[in-house]
């Protein structure tokens, strides 16, 4: 893969995330996140992620707790890792677009094993939507 970076034309995203957090609670966030993690194991973004279960957890919840400051909930990322700069934190891995669907593959397999987080089908597609967006975002090589 070139190491080159890439910053992706369409910029930031634009939308700030959809403020579901009451509708869905931190329960549902962390499944989600772990099925997810999990899933991660069996696509070529395997080797990205710790190997170990209890690594792998750890940053299963780093992510549900950013989803759920994002999407309105208490700020538990901030308060435990400072500003978020996903961008920049995602730098050192290498994340093409393939990358990207992959990650996207594992969520949309978890949303639908975790019954659309019970969101109505409405607001399934907005979340889908905006991660769509905010993962366009952390592609930093062109391939
Ligand atoms: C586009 C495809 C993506 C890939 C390949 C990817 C990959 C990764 C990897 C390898 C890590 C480090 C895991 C660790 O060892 O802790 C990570 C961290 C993280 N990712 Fe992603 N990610 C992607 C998109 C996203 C998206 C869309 C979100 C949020 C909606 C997200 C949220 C996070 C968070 C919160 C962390 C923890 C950052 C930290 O505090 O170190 N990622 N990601």
């Amino acid at each position: 893969m070139d190491n080159q970076l890439y910053i992706p034309p369409e910029g930031p995203p634009q939308q700030s995330a959809p403020q579901f957090f009451d509708q869905i609670g931190w329960e549902k966030l962390y499944e989600i996140a772990w099925v997810q993690y999990q899933l991660f194991m069996e696509t070529p973004i395997a080797h990205m992620f710790p190997q170990d279960e209890a690594g792998l957890r750890e940053a299963s919840e780093k992510q549900a707790e950013f989803l759920g400051g994002v999407m309105g909930g208490p700020k538990i990322y901030i308060e435990k890792h400072g500003p978020p700069r996903m961008r920049a934190r995602h730098i050192p891995f290498a994340i093409n677009e393939e990358a990207r669907d992959a990650w996207l593959n594992c969520y949309k397999q978890a949303f639908q094993q975790c019954d659309g987080l019970g969101l109505d089908a409405e607001d399934q597609q907005i979340l889908m939507r905006w991660l769509e967006g905010f993962s366009a975002w952390m592609v930093n090589r062109a391939n």
